[in-house]
């Protein structure tokens, strides 16, 4: 009964490995999605056979690995493994063969079955930092983003030809976890599969001079958990990020930003793509109206620092025409009830998330109230992560039932 059970919930996976050194991290990927339980078919380009071989990924996976688009006679083996499979993966994926993706080039077996997909395209880049730094392949990774691949990493640290960076492939253990996570969870399901997420976390700083600045008290943990809970269940989200000391998340796309005035620049860029706005971040109410570029020198004096109020970003994009699904965050230090279901109702939010500041800053747990239309629910407390998965179920069911209407 078990085997039974177990070959029916089977994923299939096809890896497909690309010509850079990490490749010989693909053979231990390998190994754990099979121990995960998954049937791995590996693909591999010309190049990077010359980095691991076939017969390792053969011996791993027990299936014999595809090289090329003229192996089979019928010469539909492109469309065969596409079909059958769960998700793609290309770990790692080179500068050369993200921009073939970019472009919907098909000239190889791996490339011909990425186009022929009908499934998810899970991208882990590897490359030297300068490589993946380049314009080009940042534009390239923009376009996959868009076009609905997820995006692993790259990872920051020392690289294989010795200089220090973004760039390294993640972890295979790490990869194995989120491919896992994403195909497998019975937890989170998939209820925003196809969904684009934008939200915003952490704080901002709002410069006065060249060193100095003013900033709030924001960790970003919660942002953050959101964002991960979000693509575990199956979003693309994108997360503009004040400075935090948090690593961002696998498969999500974080567009660092410092003050307010660029966390607003870039959820404007991304905001028409979006189906929900979550907006975590504690943005500075005021920032320095004109900031020094140079360090201000104390003269025994006292300093008056003019400040001019910030946009209010999630009320903007509530007030757009036709705004993506809203949910906006409180805290309080008093009267949460009260000031949480005033700012739902002048910021036009559908959903509001409250919690009290001095429980919630820098804690690994979180009380929150969810304000909406209906009244008021109260999450248990918990850790943030699962408090974000309850948010979220809820924000869905909310945005569905709008949806139908
Ligand atoms: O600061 P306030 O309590 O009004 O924040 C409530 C919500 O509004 C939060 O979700 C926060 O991210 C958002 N906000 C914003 N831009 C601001 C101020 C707050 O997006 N300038």
């Amino acid at each position: 009964m078990r085997t039974i059970m177990n070959l029916a919930q089977k994923k299939r996976i096809v890896l497909g490995i690309t010509g850079g050194i990490a490749a010989y991290k693909a053979a231990e990927l390998a190994r754990l999605l099979v121990k995960q339980g998954m049937e791995v078919q590996v693909a591999m380009t010309d190049a990077a056979t010359h980095f691991i071989t076939p017969t390792t990924m053969q011996a791993l996976t027990g299936q014999p690995v595809l090289l090329n688009q003229w192996q089979d006679e019928k010469g539909m083996l492109h469309i065969q493994s596409s079909r059958a499979a769960d998700a793609i993966v290309i770990a790692p994926a080179t500068a050369d063969f993200m921009a073939k993706l970019a472009h919907g080039l098909a000239d190889d077996l791996l490339s011909t079955l990425c186009l022929a997909r009908n499934c998810p395209l899970l991208v882990a880049p590897a490359m030297n930092r300068q490589m993946w730094s380049n314009p080009a392949t940042q534009r390239n990774v923009h376009q996959l983003v868009r076009d609905g691949a997820v995006l692993l990493g790259p990872d920051d640290g020392l690289q294989a030809c010795g200089e220090e960076g973004m760039g390294r492939m993640l972890e295979a253990e790490m990869l194995a976890q989120y491919i896992q996570a994403m195909l497998g969870s019975s937890t989170t399901g998939h209820a925003m599969q196809g969904m684009h997420v934008l939200m915003t976390a952490g704080p901002t700083y709002e410069a006065i001079d060249a060193v100095r600045g003013i900033t709030n008290r924001s960790s970003g943990k919660m942002g953050y958990a959101i964002a991960e809970a979000a693509q575990e269940m199956g979003a693309r989200v994108t997360l503009v990020s004040g400075p935090v000391a948090l690593k961002a998340p696998v498969g999500v796309q974080v567009v660092a930003v410092t003050s307010a005035a660029e966390m607003f620049e870039a959820v404007k860029q991304h905001v028409s793509q979006a189906d929900m706005f979550i907006g975590v971040a504690a943005v500075a109410d005021y920032r320095v109206a004109e900031p020094s570029a140079q360090k201000i020198k104390k003269d025994g004096h006292g300093l008056t620092l003019q400040l001019v109020q910030n946009p209010d970003i999630l009320a903007y994009v509530a007030g757009l025409p036709e705004p993506p699904f809203c949910v906006g965050f409180a805290a309080e230090s008093e009267k949460l009830r009260e000031y949480a279901e005033r700012k739902r109702q002048s910021k036009k939010l559908p959903l509001l998330a409250a919690n009290l500041a001095q429980q919630a800053i820098g804690a690994d747990q979180n009380e929150i109230i969810l304000f909406d239309d209906a009244g008021e629910h109260q999450l248990p407390r918990a850790d943030k992560k699962t408090q974000a998965r309850e948010l979220l179920r809820h924000a869905v069911s909310l945005y569905q039932k709008g949806k139908m209407q």
